[in-house]
């Protein structure tokens, strides 16, 4: 937490020129050498990005797409997914964990989350497995590390691959274990958005496999692992050089940024505790990443105009959850059938939260809450 003391009149969601910082002149320079060279898709610069990423999570392997629902769709895919193999996930994550699923031939099974840590219910996910699951694919929601050891569990009990989605959850970790590093693979997005973000659409698949990550290469490349000899039905999903260039620099600062996030974080935690709001549970031995920070009130939409109407940078993620959103109809899911996950898309509104956020915004953001709540100022 930097603790420039200049009173904000506003509060935003990012902050790119900060991301950059220093590095700045150095990666432009580098950027010109990239876009004269010609070598733009895959190259040296991706395997370089691919190795940095897998030490950073831990993993033998990195394969780097164009996004994270691509990473999702080709693991699927170079794992065999075949129609109407189950997955079960939660209702409350973002639309492309389930449209992933679909786009690769799967059919979607969806369990509630839970209510404290807004994770999958892992009761609920042990209670789906059927004769026809094949794997069953927790996320790390807003940066929230899934509790693994019980879904390897019932990975091991019931012979099914584990997918983590952690497009949310880069620096995440359980007992020093990175998320990520658990499943047969995992998928990270690098979205603008994201912890660790490219400047485009940019993602990538994580796994110990050696023959997965093998597999996943012709499966991102047009089915080719050499060219013009179309082994398998692959799509066309490979990062480019730039976006590995942009990552790379970024990488440096993730674990950093993690650390300030969880600064962040805890004074929110501190600063609000007395309101009628509550949190993401936050458990012993992980490190959260902090991707979003939620308060949760039933008076969440009264809330976000307050904010909004403050000058700060407040968003609902997400405001309807995947069985009530209308491209996923085929499935006949209900109003009420996962009433948790109903309940957090009407209740949780995020924070600003950036890892070079200083104490003046933080306070100006709790100032914010308190106010509305009729709190005293901090
Ligand atoms: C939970 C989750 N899964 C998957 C994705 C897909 O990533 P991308 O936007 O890079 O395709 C995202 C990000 O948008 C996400 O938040």
């Amino acid at each position: 937490m930097d603790s420039k003391d200049v009173a904000p009149t506003k509060v935003r969601r990012y902050d790119y020129a900060a991301q950059f910082g220093d590095d700045l002149d150095e990666l432009v320079d580098d950027l010109k050498s990239i876009l004269l060279s010609g070598e733009y898709i895959l190259s040296e610069e991706v395997g370089r990005f691919e190795s940095a990423f897998a030490d950073f999570i831990g993993v033998r392997h990195a394969r780097a797409t164009n996004s994270g629902t691509d990473a999702l769709i080709v693991g699927f895919r170079a794992v065999g997914i075949q129609r109407g193999d189950e997955i079960i996930t939660h209702a409350n994550t973002f639309y492309a964990t389930v449209a992933a699923i679909v786009l690769a031939g799967g059919r979607p099974v969806l369990v509630d989350a839970d209510d404290r840590s807004f994770l999958i219910d892992i009761e609920q996910a042990k209670s789906a497995v059927t004769g026809r699951t094949r794997a069953l694919l927790p996320v790390h929601l807003y940066g929230k590390p899934t509790p693994m050891e019980p879904m390897l569990a019932i990975g091991r009990e019931r012979d099914l691959l584990i997918v983590e989605d952690a497009a949310q959850a880069h620096g995440a970790s359980i007992g020093g274990k990175r998320a990520g590093s658990f499943g047969t693979f995992a998928a990270f997005s690098f979205h603008p958005s994201k912890n660790l973000s490219a400047a485009g659409d940019a993602g990538a698949l994580v796994t110990e496999s050696d023959d997965l990550a093998h597999a996943v290469e012709a499966h991102r490349n047009l089915g080719q692992w050499v060219q013009n000899d179309h082994r398998l039905l692959g799509i066309n999903s490979k990062m480019d050089a730039i976006q590995a260039r942009v990552l790379f620099t970024k990488l440096k600062s993730l674990e950093r940024w993690t650390s300030a996030r969880n600064e962040v974080a805890q004074a929110y935690r501190e600063l609000l505790h007395d309101l009628p709001v509550t949190f993401q549970s936050n458990d012993l031995g992980e490190v959260h990443a902090y991707h979003l920070f939620q308060v949760r009130t039933d008076r969440r939409d009264a809330l976000a105009e307050h904010l909004r109407g403050l000058g700060i940078d407040v968003v609902v993620r997400y405001p309807t959850p995947i069985h009530l959103q209308p491209a996923f109809s085929e499935f006949g899911w209900r109003k009420g059938e996962f009433p948790v996950a109903e309940r957090l898309a009407q209740e949780l509104l995020c924070l600003p939260i950036r890892p070079d956020m200083p104490e003046s915004e933080i306070v100006f953001v709790v100032n914010g809450v308190r106010e509305y709540f009729g709190g005293t100022p901090t």
